[in-house]
């Protein structure tokens, strides 16, 4: 099976054009045809009035409430938790297509069937560790789990296990099974030293790392007592970097429709979670937390309560898990445990019904929360400079409704007047009780901004992308070049180019930036009947004129540096581009 390299993209548009996106979306979401389109209550956020839309000819859907978009391929991979190959052999699977012979990486190939070996070392590993738990020379180690609180039925769900009482007992076994020393050591089970082999995990509990797919990829292991260090992982290996994965990943992928993931700390608390019926709970591998981690996590959820040690190096880390979590686009909260307890005492000692009547805390609460330890609040100075600090965090919130929420609050902690604290934060639209206008004045000049409504310029490329995403253009009226954003010049081009909307949303790791294009390809022109010749034109003059501006711009800003001859045949190259601005304004 030589799945390396990627697949051809003619290929993957074949699979795309005969799995049909509104075939596959109806296997989870019931959709109403209307207006060309399919729609339905989307399946990624709750909702009760349907936002979610698939749209046939572009081969894409799209949420107006979440913003999730993308093809038949990005839907698979959101509902059933995959990764993008798995998800396009489960397509073709259905619709019956061949896997093709891939493009490009030949050295995967034999890397491929190296890492099968060693995920096969690994789990045959898991196995063994799993047997030696209940053996009784290995008694203390289950002692161990038990006198910790892990039943036997926990201790199955998760196949925890022991090292067996003879230090090279894994390595021999595995040898005896077919393994070579070189696998071996290559997966991190077992260590070369002087000549001999040994066992890697030696007298500790073993929590075995399984990813989503059910590759056994490591192992964690606890010592018994106070032998050093605590926990001992696998190292980076070729199947293994504790930066990407997760512990529990293969569980958070068995249930469906989480409304949140819990992120913990250690082994113990996931167990302990577990255990007490709390689901949808993993754990990063005793780093912390990457980016490639968020971008996993947020597959399975759409939003993650951080849930870190109470202590104080816990909580420096939940502010740091919450940055990355933003980067990443992903909402996030934070369970706080009070007592500096981390998850496993807590749930020991309160019960799940008391874990469960623990609130989460906004990011932004939680911040702001965090930021109180920094300043003393009793003098007019501590009060000023939390404020400073706090209004920092808030700038980033978006939502006036949240917003105001958080400001009432730090008018409580800080004495300052609603008024003061907007300023401070930037919003001082929401001080002025007279609404600003939402619509935009014709005569406006081109490079006003204004956030949240598009400049004239954006208005006119969107319509130019709708128009291209529904074929409406003449071939050759426009090119990539006519537009200005480089983002949406890209994705001109690959219209340009043939590419569906949802192959393009498809190549798209970012989501945001996906979101937004898919929020632009997904919404129609508006054009009717032979309005799209008109319409085309308008949008290249607005953009021919915005260009004409900008070189107008720079030539001003040059021609202040200017003296004499130089000066004057700048003036004279910006008179004749304010007459082209004037006849390109005007239609023909
Ligand atoms: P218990 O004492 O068994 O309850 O552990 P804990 O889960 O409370 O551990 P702690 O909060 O100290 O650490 C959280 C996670 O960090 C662990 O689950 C490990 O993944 C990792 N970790 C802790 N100690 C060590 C260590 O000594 N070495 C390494 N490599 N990782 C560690
Ligand atoms: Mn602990």
């Amino acid at each position: 099976m030589a799945l390396a390299g990627r697949f051809p993209q003619a290929w993957l548009d074949e699979l795309r054009d005969r799995a049909d996106i509104v075939q596959v979306v109806s296997r989870y979401v019931q959709l109403t045809p209307k207006g060309g389109r399919y729609w339905g209550l989307c399946p990624f956020h709750g909702e009760k009035t349907a936002s979610f839309s698939v749209n046939p000819q572009r081969q894409m859907y799209y949420c107006f409430g979440c913003h999730a978009g993308g093809s038949a391929i990005n839907f698979v991979m959101e509902m059933e938790h995959l990764e993008f190959r798995d998800a396009v052999k489960l397509l073709a699977e259905q619709v019956h297509m061949d896997l093709p012979e891939m493009v490009g990486g030949r050295e995967d190939v034999v890397s491929r069937s190296e890492k099968e070996r060693l995920y096969e070392a690994n789990r045959q590993c898991a196995r063994f560790f799993h047997s030696q738990l209940w053996k009784p020379e290995n008694a203390q180690v289950l002692d161990y789990l038990h006198g910790r609180g892990v039943d036997d039925p926990t201790i199955r769900v998760f196949g925890l296990g022991s090292t067996p009482a003879r230090s090279d007992g894994a390595t021999r076994e595995l040898l005896s099974q077919g393994f070579t020393e070189d696998e071996l050591v290559s997966a991190g089970i077992s260590v070369r030293r002087e000549g001999r082999i040994y066992d890697m995990f030696r007298q500790r509990a073993i929590f075995p790392i399984i990813d989503a797919q059910g590759h056994v990829l490591g192992f964690g292991g606890r010592s018994l007592g106070d032998a050093k260090p605590k926990y001992l992982n696998t190292g980076d290996t070729p199947v293994f970097n504790k930066r990407l994965g997760v512990f529990a990943a293969n569980l958070l992928k068995k249930q469906r429709g989480l409304r949140r993931v819990i992120l913990v700390e250690g082994y113990m608390d996931v167990v302990a979670l577990v255990q007490c019926g709390v689901v949808g709970v993993c754990a990063t591998l005793g780093t912390a937390l990457t980016l490639e981690q968020a971008r996993l996590l947020k597959r399975y959820a759409p939003e993650i309560w951080v849930s870190y040690d109470g202590d104080a190096a816990g909580q420096h880390a939940i502010l740091r898990a919450l940055d990355i979590f933003d980067q990443e686009g992903v909402r996030a909260r934070v369970l706080d445990f009070p007592d500096g307890m981390d998850p496993d005492e807590f749930i020991r000692a309160k019960g799940l019904s008391g874990f469960e009547a623990l609130e989460p805390m906004d990011a932004t609460t939680y911040r702001m929360k965090q930021e109180m330890n920094n300043f003393d609040l009793s003098t007019q100075e501590g009060r000023t400079a939390y404020a400073i600090a706090c209004s920092k965090h808030l700038a980033k919130v978006r939502e006036p409704v949240e917003l105001e929420n958080h400001v009432k609050r730090l008018m409580v902690a800080t004495g300052f007047t609603r008024e003061v604290l907007l300023a401070q934060i930037g919003r001082t639209e929401m001080i002025e009780k007279e609404r600003q206008p939402m619509y935009r004045h014709a005569a406006r000049p081109l490079e006003e901004k204004n956030e949240g409504v598009d400049t004239e310029t954006a208005a006119a490329e969107k319509r130019l992308l709708q128009l291209l995403s529904e074929g409406r253009v003449e071939a050759g009226t426009v090119t990539a070049d006519d537009f200005i954003s480089p983002e949406r010049r890209a994705l001109a081009e690959k219209l340009l180019g043939g590419m569906t909307p949802g192959a393009i949303l498809e190549e798209m790791t970012d989501e945001t930036q996906r979101a937004r294009a898919a929020s632009v390809l997904m919404q129609d022109s508006g054009a009717r009947g032979e309005e799209d010749l008109r319409m085309t034109g308008d949008c290249l003059r607005i953009l021919h004129k915005k260009r004409i501006d900008e070189r107008i711009a720079a030539l001003q800003q040059e021609m202040a540096q200017q003296r004499g001859e130089d000066k004057r045949s700048t003036l004279l190259k910006i008179q004749e581009l304010m007459k082209e601005r004037q006849t390109a304004g005007r239609k023909e």
